[in-house]
């Protein structure tokens, strides 16, 4: 998928990466994502967007393949829980996730925010859920 020019107007020090449609997120599911060569959770709760880091910090399951306990999502494996408005892990604090910062634009377009990370070149582009498995 080719990055379409941001949508955004203001000068910014972001890097804005398009991660999806909003139409692919469902009310109170998780969605697993990966951008760029980073995994990302997906949340739509209580009508607000939150991004996660995608791996659990435990033993990496997909976090966006967990189950929601209202502003929780519970991890698939061993159930550890982070709170998806801030990362932190309410399980073990020490292993809290990274929350990005994100916008869905006025096309329905998802951004996610990866300044500070490390990622694969452009050329690694965007795997959908299904492309997942
Ligand atoms: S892999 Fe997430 S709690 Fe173990």
């Amino acid at each position: 998928m080719s990055q379409p020019l941001l949508p955004f107007d203001e000068p910014s020090e972001n890097r804005w990466v398009l991660c999806g449609n909003i139409s692919e997120v469902t009310e109170g599911r998780g969605l697993a994502l990966e951008v760029q060569g980073v995994r990302l959770a997906v949340f739509y709760v209580d009508g607000q967007l939150d991004i996660l880091e995608g791996r659990c910090p435990h033993a990496n399951a997909p976090l966006g393949r967990g189950w929601l306990d209202g502003s929780f999502v519970v991890c698939p494996l061993h159930r550890w829980k982070f709170d998806v408005r801030t990362g932190e892990c309410r399980t073990n604090p020490q292993k809290s996730v990274r929350h990005f910062q994100s916008r869905i634009d006025d096309k329905g377009l998802i951004w996610v925010d990866l300044s500070g990370v490390e990622t694969l070149n452009d050329s690694a582009g965007f795997k959908s859920p299904q492309e997942l498995g």
